[in-house]
């Protein structure tokens, strides 16, 4: 068996190779080029001859996965292979839609298949692991990795989690096409305080256990191999240090038995918290807790084998860590052929082909939500129209990759004039009225944006009067979301929100398709645009997406997975909160839950997403009033297409515990289901619900599900719907 196989191996290593095991390194050497001859790059050649480096991050492609690989395999003592990771976050080279977007489908079934897709071209191009998913739920748009992640929401995020995981390792870890993935960041990220990236979270533990761990459990339950843990402290705690959350928790409770790498540099980074002394404090402290992999610190391979040798720490952990290691090494059949994942053939008939495309293409239209749709402007009509196209973004083919797409070569998105011009009996003129970067949209650089060059309105504007319709393209460059990518305004960058009403002035007839990688507070487009639409950044094929979508070839059916604010004061803003004592103006005076200077709901709320058709509820039956804890509530809704064209719909349950020893969030969606309708259509959909979707975590992580009454509520967006209750007896 795997286990006794790693048994004899680890009986066979030294402290140091199983140290080495423990080593993660970034590639930054051209590996198929001559060897480096000093400096850190020498030294980690010289480290995995030696057997001291378990794995690799960010060497890709068949030739140099195959050079790595050889040198560990045929010149380190025992030949251990390297497995090899990278960020594949929504696609390799392909990209599919950013995942937040991915998220707005509520497609389950084209999430796994995005996520398997990715596996595909990566593990074509030599990659055994993807440190994805990002299952961090957060609700401060403000903070740029909400673009990863699949939103506010934890139910909704479990249901991803899921599909996301077994969409990357597929029904068998050993195939060729399959990657092992990785839950992220535990945890906590999401909530770091004011939306400032790396910031310190602090929350309670009904909070954790009821908002932050279940994606995790999602992901372990789902079967992912490797955990990565995060940069910030929980409560004071280092996230990297934290041994309540990897030992007690995830190795302890949840009984995962894979393997948890730290976050690039996290394990030095816990002396800058004030956390470890030194190297070997931060070493010591990182391994007791539970990180069995050092991404980029190079502090396990200085000082954990002293750190053993001295007695500080136990061999046991370090055997420990190994064996996590070696197990996920051998699930991927690393150990059987270590060459598997590099067949430049299939690297050649597998990146950009026409299934990953076309799978992509799917995912970008169902990620697409119409905001607004007054007057039915929207779909464009096919013939015979003069349409204005606008904006900097409506050209970009770069931007619409999004975030974390290292990967993907620049500007090979389908931008969203190439997909307009594809419907050739309109005209159709294109003028970008103003820029929305300046300088090289790069990891390392910041993104600028032009704010008072206004000299391209003028153009923008004349076109936009002689047309029957004007799109706009406008909202964030792919690189003002992700890592780093903390905001504080959350309008419209630059001076686009001018680009906006000036065009208003002269043409009413809007469309803005709106790009972005987090919610965006756009009060005065809600109000004025007829028509929204939130196409996020939706990868290779967005400009395609985008054109189908407009021009009706395809029926928008997104729903929001992040609320999104009126303005950036109202952050954090999600639909689950808890009531307060005065959540409304009851008394006739001043003194309620509320702000003097906007209203406090969502300018959109989670949940929410049009259609070019419309969708009626009725009917919402449940089979009885009263149950017992342990049964099985069952209930049902009838949703009708009431419109003239076929349709989806996501039809969502909702529930809400009035009473209960930790006050419960105002409702919590507990069940949703995406079905399609044809114009006319009425279809039953049924929900059940169990002690897992009624029950919740107390402050001392205990699972209580309590008697007493329970609204419910069913529709198509969080603040709507048909409304019941039962009781738990
Ligand atoms: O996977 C990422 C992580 O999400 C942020 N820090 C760097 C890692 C590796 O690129």
């Amino acid at each position: 068996s795997i286990e006794e196989r790693i048994s004899l191996l680890i009986n066979e290593m030294t402290l140091d190779e199983k140290v080495g095991q423990m080593n993660q390194y970034n590639g930054s050497w051209d590996f198929t080029g001559p060897l480096p001859e000093s400096g850190s790059e020498e030294e980690k050649y010289e480290h995995i001859k030696k057997g001291w480096v378990g794995s690799m991050l960010s060497v890709r492609g068949t030739k140099k996965v195959r050079a790595v690989q050889k040198i560990a395999v045929e010149e380190s003592r025992l030949g251990i292979p390297i497995i090899f990771g990278f960020d594949v976050i929504h696609g390799y080279k392909t990209l599919s839609p950013i995942p937040l977007a991915e998220a707005a489908s509520w497609d389950l079934e084209a999430i796994k298949m995005s996520a398997s897709v990715a596996a595909d071209e990566a593990s074509a191009s030599g990659l055994n692991w993807t440190f994805g998913p990002n299952v961090d739920i957060s609700n401060d748009a403000r903070w740029g990795r909400v673009m990863e992640g699949a939103g506010e929401d934890t139910y909704l995020g479990t249901k991803i989690a899921r599909a996301r995981v077994t969409g990357f390792q597929g029904e068998n870890l050993d195939a060729n096409n399959t990657i092992a993935s990785c839950a992220k960041h535990f945890a906590g990220y999401g909530f770091a305080e004011a939306g400032l990236e790396y910031n310190s979270v602090e929350m309670s533990h009904s909070k954790l256990y009821n908002v932050v761990l279940p994606t995790f459990k999602a992901a372990v339950d789902a079967g992912v191999r490797t955990f990565m843990n995060s940069f910030n402290t929980l409560n004071g705690i280092p996230a990297t240090g934290d041994y309540f959350l990897q030992r007690d928790i995830l190795k302890g409770d949840w009984g995962f038995d894979g393997y948890v790498v730290s976050d690039w540099a996290s394990i030095r980074e816990m002396i800058v918290h004030g956390f470890a002394a030194d190297g070997a404090d931060a070493s010591a402290k990182a391994v007791k807790a539970g990180s069995d992999m050092d991404m980029e610190s190079h502090l396990y391979v200085k000082e954990l084998v002293d750190l053993v040798e001295n007695g500080t720490v136990e061999e046991r952990l370090i055997d420990d860590a190994v064996r996590r290691i070696l197990r996920v090494k051998f699930e991927l059949g690393l150990f059987d052929d270590p060459y598997r994942y590099c067949n430049e053939e299939r690297e050649k008939a597998t990146i950009g082909n026409q299934a990953i495309n076309s799978a992509v293409l799917d995912m970008a239209k169902k990620s697409i939500v119409l905001l607004k749709n007054e007057g039915d402007l929207l779909p464009l009509k096919k013939s015979g129209q003069k349409i204005a196209l606008i904006g900097a973004l409506a050209a970009d083919k770069n931007s619409p990759l999004g975030s974390w797409r290292i990967a993907a070569d620049d500007n090979t998105a389908v931008s969203v004039l190439e997909g307009m011009k594809q419907y050739k009996n309109n005209k159709l003129i294109y003028e970008k009225g103003t820029d929305v970067s300046i300088g090289k949209q790069s990891f390392v650089e910041e993104v600028k944006i032009n704010t008072d060059d206004f000299s391209g309105f003028e153009a923008a504007e004349k076109v936009a009067k002689g047309a029957d319709v004007v799109v706009m393209v406008l909202g964030e460059v792919g690189f003002q979301s992700g890592e780093a990518r903390s905001r504080t305004e959350l309008g419209l960058p630059g001076n686009q929100q001018q680009l906006l009403e000036a065009i208003y002035k002269v043409n009413k007839n809007i469309v803005l398709v709106l790009n972005n990688g987090r919610p965006l507070a756009l009060p005065w487009a809600a109000e004025h645009i007829p028509a929204i639409v939130e196409a996020w950044q939706l990868g290779t094929q967005t400009g395609n997406a985008v054109a189908q979508v407009l021009y009706g070839d395809y029926n928008p059916s997104g729903k929001l997975p992040m609320s999104f604010p009126r303005n950036v004061g109202q952050c954090p803003i999600y639909y689950n909160h808890l009531n307060t004592g005065r959540p409304a103006n009851t008394q006739d005076n001043v003194f309620w839950s509320h702000y003097i200077d906007v209203e406090k709901t969502p300018l959109f709320p989670f949940g929410y997403g049009l259609s070019y058709t419309t969708f009626k509820y009725k009917n919402l039956k449940l089979e009885k009033s009263k149950y017992k804890k342990g049964d099985v509530v069952k209930l049902s809704v009838e949703v009708s297409n009431t419109g003239n064209l076929d349709g989806k719909e996501v039809v969502q349950l909702y529930i809400n515990d009035p009473v209960a020893s930790i006050v419960r969030p105002v409702k919590q969606l507990k069940g949703f289901e995406l079905i399609k309708l044809k114009k006319g259509e009425t279809k039953t959909v049924k929900f059940t619900l169990t002690d897992a979707e009624l029950g919740f975590f107390n402050n001392k992580g205990e699972y209580l599900v309590e008697s007493g009454i329970f609204n419910i509520m069913v529709g198509g967006q969080s603040d709507k719907g048909l409304k019941d209750k039962f009781e738990l007896e």
